[in-house]
């Protein structure tokens, strides 16, 4: 009889003893037979590195080899996969993926804002030794989003994709809403609930989830990663009126991310952004994630799931292990990354209707100078509401026809010199989905 060996188990270094890393820690020792007949090997960890050892983590970890260091880790003999949940986009992050690719180990990493950074330089420095850089984790978390635009969807153009990649912004608005209450309130609420990453500006000034939207770009769109083009503005200027308002008029205000490829160039936004309240996207509660993407065969997909937290996360990063446990490999972005084109940034966005709100003078004549510096912007109204009168002022709602951002802004900038405003102006941009 012929003897067939066993293949050999798939090693992995687990660096980072986090809620993520701790989540691989659980699936590999719960799940370690359906693993294995999954991907038809073992899979197991033979090394791990955090800072602190003496952490009481609720697992066990005594049958691992311990790094202090995470480079060490990376280049260690009995390692074959380097699993980086560290988290910071240059330090010990960057420099064991850096170690472990010229030690010549497969990268799987949770890591956005890493690979905004620096994903291009890390996907060459991979492809030009045969090895792999797999990232589903840093993208909506557990939902198999890149998978499914580097495979499903292989076979179509994209067209737009945008997505609520942020779970605490979203808390946020929705937590406003349902409670009436304004942003500092349940800001404060989201920190005592531990929603808040360390810098919380990371979350609320959009900047977690345009690292995510910059990467979903450079796969969709062949182009490199170009995070400093995104478009970032912030949910902290949200007020509880604009959401009241935005309701009445069958809107919801979400921090929704787009990319598309316009005949511009490439658009990248993160941005507050109105969307119709009976669609998915408006329907969308609490810490969850939605993606839609956009493709020119499929037409629309919409992928709703956890976008953060220990079991969502290390379940995307146990997808990427036991795809390259099975041997299956492909390229960071889709496609080899020395063919990712340097994206031409569009310098004004795609055309749109806007929200915009205002206090107005109550006196005559005083719409009517509003609506000509929109009217000689090239701005036509789709609808109009007044809020009665607050005293000698009133309270204006204007949604307008569709305008680029460059004629809102040339149309606001005049608002003041008619001399019936009162305050700022609020304008949002709602985006057809
Ligand atoms: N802080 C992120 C969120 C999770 O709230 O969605 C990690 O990206």
């Amino acid at each position: 009889m012929p003897v067939t060996s066993k293949p050999e188990p798939l090693r992995l270094g687990l660096a980072g003893l986090g809620t993520v890393g701790i989540g691989v820690v659980k699936i590999v020792q719960q799940h370690a037979d359906m693993i294995s007949a999954r991907a038809g090997r073992a899979v197991v960890i033979t090394a791990v590195s955090a800072r602190d050892r003496s952490r009481n983590r609720d697992a066990d970890l005594s049958g691992y080899a311990w790094e202090t260091d995470p480079v060490a880790l990376a280049r260690r003999d009995d390692v074959d996969v380097f699993i980086e949940v560290m988290g910071g986009h240059e330090g010990p992050a960057r420099d064991a993926t850096a170690a472990a690719l010229a030690a010549g180990k497969d990268v799987v990493t949770a890591n956005k804002a890493l690979l905004a950074h620096h994903g291009h330089e890390l996907a060459l420095v991979a492809e030009a030794r045969g090895l792999a850089l797999r990232f589903e984790a840093a993208v909506a978390g557990g939902i198999p989003v890149i998978k499914a635009l580097t495979e499903g969807l292989a076979g179509n153009a994209m067209r737009r994709v945008m997505g609520v990649m942020n779970g605490t912004c979203n808390y946020i608005l929705t937590r406003m809403e349902s409670a009436g209450l304004p942003y500092e309130q349940v800001f404060e609420e989201a920190r005592q609930l531990g929603y808040l990453e360390a810098d919380p500006n990371l979350d609320v000034g959009g900047i977690d989830a345009g690292h995510k939207l910059s990467l979903l770009a450079a796969i969709a769109f062949g182009t490199r990663v170009s995070f400093d083009a995104v478009e970032l503005e912030g949910i902290g200027a949200v007020s509880i009126d604009d959401i009241r308002l935005a309701a009445d008029m069958g809107y919801r205000i979400k921090l929704l991310g787009v990319a598309q490829m316009t005949g511009r160039g490439l658009e990248q936004r993160m941005t507050p952004c109105l969307v119709p309240a009976d669609s998915p996207l408006g329907q969308l509660q609490g810490g969850t994630n939605m993606v839609v993407l956009e493709g020119d065969s499929v037409g629309q997909i919409v992928l709703r799931g956890p976008g953060a937290g220990m079991g969502p996360t290390a379940s995307a990063v146990m997808g990427d292990v036991i795809d390259l446990a099975r041997g299956l490999r492909i390229p960071a972005f889709g496609r080899p990354a020395a063919s990712l084109a340097a994206p031409v940034a569009a310098a004004t966005t795609a055309p749109a209707p806007y929200y915009l709100r205002m206090t107005l003078l109550d006196k005559p004549g005083a719409l009517a100078k509003i609506a000509t510096c929109l009217g000689d912007a090239g701005i036509s109204i789709d609808r109009m509401h007044q809020y009665g009168h607050q005293g000698t002022q009133a309270p204006v709602l204007i949604v307008t026809h569709k305008a680029t951002r460059d004629d809102m802004a040339h149309a606001m900038g005049r608002f003041a010199a008619t001399g019936v405003l009162v305050g700022a102006p609020v304008a949002i941009r709602i985006e057809e989905v």
